[in-house]
């Protein structure tokens, strides 16, 4: 029989150890507890009609034990939790990115190379894997039991999950919340394979051009290469290097560029004005789908500056873009070279 479903990722391992201990706990109390009830049951009933017990006084040793033990046991597990909350929310740098669209009812997934999925992810062995995920229309939450994660999918935000696969084989994907009345079939599979295979499969999975590629034709069909110009001076800010870096605001806030970010400045771009520049841009509410805006947000990703390590941007010395200017000034930056930090890290 068993309690758990498989245990595939390193997150599944640290999350089983705090539940087991959880479990013994809470096992150890209950046993001692019925123990004690059943014992004093026994020594102490009463044996006799007119037997009158003793009045009890306080125990200043006694209640003093009762609250500190207690607590040192809960501060100690409120310790771990919080260290395995904190692994499971930051992923290593040299994450693989994805991408997960929610939409009644099914699960459509994108990898940076532009292989698309729906309702299968296939991930390699022993490789952090980060997941953005957004949803068309209603929120979803993606679950894969297995690897101990589940996390809202949410329309008009991103949310992120991240794993590392231990064991090849197929898994359970669940959407895991009610979201309509095909939600019970919006379940799929995690394939975990040996990274070789992996590149095997991505490269029968018939890509039709990288993610950053399509999103590059996008930035210019858009007409968005005319204000953020890499090459000149223009009237927005240039796009490279701008990928997980911090981006002084015109209110003086600082905000750090991600998903997020690079989302709400396509969307609602005179929510956080760039310092220096002004409210020109018009936004592509409307216009751009949430495959799209991916892609946009993946181009824009291929732009980062060198020594950048935002998770999944690994970048290499060799082929890296121009060392971009500072932001806040309009000096020109030279050509742009698109990196594709993605491909170039699996091998
Ligand atoms: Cu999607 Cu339930």
């Amino acid at each position: 029989m068993r309690f758990l479903p498989p245990t595939a990722s390193t997150g599944a391992e640290s999350v089983d150890s705090l539940y087991y201990f959880l479990v013994a706990l809470t096992f150890l109390f209950t046993g001692g507890i019925f123990l004690s009830v059943t014992y004093f049951a026994i020594r102490y009933r009463r044996r006799d009609p007119r037997e009158c017990p003793r009045p009890v006084h306080g125990s200043a040793l006694l209640e003093s034990a009762w609250i500190a033990i207690p607590f040192v046991i809960v501060m100690f597990i409120f310790g771990w939790g919080a260290k395995v909350y904190y692994d499971l929310s930051v992923p290593p740098t040299d994450a693989l990115q994805l991408y997960v669209i929610g939409k009644q009812w099914m699960w459509k997934a994108q990898h940076p190379d532009g292989q698309r999925e729906i309702n299968e992810l296939h991930v390699p062995l022993g490789r952090p894997v980060r997941i953005v995920m957004t949803s068309q229309d209603v929120i979803h939450s993606f679950y894969i039991p297995a690897f101990r994660v589940k996390r809202d999918v949410v329309p008009g935000s991103y949310t992120t999950m991240w794993f590392t696969p231990t064991k090849v084989g197929r898994f359970h994907l669940f959407c895991a919340e009610y979201c309509g009345t095909e939600h019970s079939g919006m379940i799929g599979w995690v394939t975990v394979m040996e990274p070789t295979d992996f590149e095997r499969w991505l490269s029968g999975a018939g890509a039709e051009g990288s993610m950053a590629a399509t999103g590059e034709k996008l930035f210019q069909r858009l007409g968005c290469a005319g204000c953020h110009r890499s090459d000149a001076p223009g009237r927005c800010p240039p796009m490279t290097g701008v990928f997980g870096s911090s981006v002084v605001l015109a209110n003086g806030q600082t905000v750090i560029a991600d998903e997020q970010y690079v989302r709400e400045s396509i969307l609602n771009p005179k929510a956080k004005i760039v310092a220096g520049y002004q409210p020109v841009m018009p936004s592509y509410q409307g216009q751009v789908s949430e495959d799209q805006l991916l892609s946009l947000i993946a181009y824009i990703r291929s732009l980062a500056a060198p020594g950048t390590t935002e998770a999944g941007t690994a970048v290499q010395p060799q082929a890296a873009p121009p060392a971009p200017q500072p932001r806040r000034s309009r000096v020109s930056e030279g050509p742009t070279t698109i990196t594709q930090p993605e491909r170039r890290q699996r091998k």
